[in-house]
């Protein structure tokens, strides 16, 4: 069902979490698949399902890896029937799509990277509460540090956007099922996340403060800062061994 207006109605229903876990991890350049690498001896797959559960506000878990690695996911995942292993695509948003596919029956989604395997519980349930007062897209956003250039293929400044109204954005990000489907099927120009894709629909979307913690991992010295928090006492969430 589709609804045209953005208006906001108290609403029920079931949330899936979709975790795109099928990119190779080029950045990070280990030598197995970044969702496997391990942060604190955990994958990283894992303590982003272990996240979704412990947020008490997803019903289902569906994790998107390669082909090869289905076996592998199904045996380092949390055992639950609520959590699924799908075979992913050749880039995120094909990840994203078979997610999708698979969970006809969502009244939310939450979009949660693999990568971001630290972000507290607390924000996920935040943003799935978001959902159920009826925004229909909810993502994490934090203010920026650094001042953001634009640039044109030579690398000369094109434009400094006030970096008051710039927001580093995080995941997970949610949305009301039908309007995430409607996106994915009118998808045309690439979009770097999930919400671009709602947003070419003219569908307002809604940022919530996200959290330090939900950093992405994607590079060597981002995998070095995920140990280091997970060595330190004050994380702020229960890691499973
Ligand atoms: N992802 C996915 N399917 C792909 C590509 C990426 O499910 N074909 C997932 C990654 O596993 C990750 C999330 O999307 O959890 C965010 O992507 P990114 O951080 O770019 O991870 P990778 O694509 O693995 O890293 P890189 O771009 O450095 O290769
Ligand atoms: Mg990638």
């Amino acid at each position: 069902m589709n609804t045209p207006d953005n208006g906001v109605r108290p609403s029920d229903g079931s949330v899936v979490a979709l975790v795109p876990a099928a990119g190779r991890g080029v950045r990070l350049g280990g030598s197995i698949p970044k969702a496997f690498v391990t942060v604190g001896g955990t994958p990283m797959v894992r303590l982003a399902v272990e996240g979704l559960i412990a947020s008490g506000a997803v019903d289902r878990i569906i994790v998107m890896v390669s082909t090869e690695l289905v076996d592998s996911a199904v045996a380092l995942l949390p055992p639950s029937d609520s959590v699924h292993v799908v075979v992913g695509g050749a880039e995120r948003i094909d990840s994203v799509r078979a997610g999708i596919a698979a969970a006809p029956d969502a009244a939310y989604f939450l979009v949660h990277d693999a990568a971001r395997a630290l972000t507290p519980p607390a924000l996920i349930a935040r943003v799935a509460a978001e959902l159920r007062t009826g925004h229909r897209a909810v993502i994490p956003g934090l203010p920026v540090t650094d001042t953001i250039k634009s640039v044109d293929a030579a690398g000369a400044v094109t434009g400094t956007p006030h970096r008051a109204q710039l927001r580093a954005i995080q995941t997970p990000q949610g949305f009301a099922a039908d309007l995430l489907r409607s996106a994915y099927a009118a998808e045309g120009i690439p979009a770097t996340d999930d919400a671009g894709l709602v947003e070419k629909l003219g569908i307002e979307v809604r940022t919530i403060p996200g959290d330090p913690l939900a950093f992405k991992i994607t590079t060597p010295l981002d995998l070095l800062l995920a140990n280091a928090v997970l060595d330190g006492a004050s994380v702020g969430r229960a890691v499973t061994p």
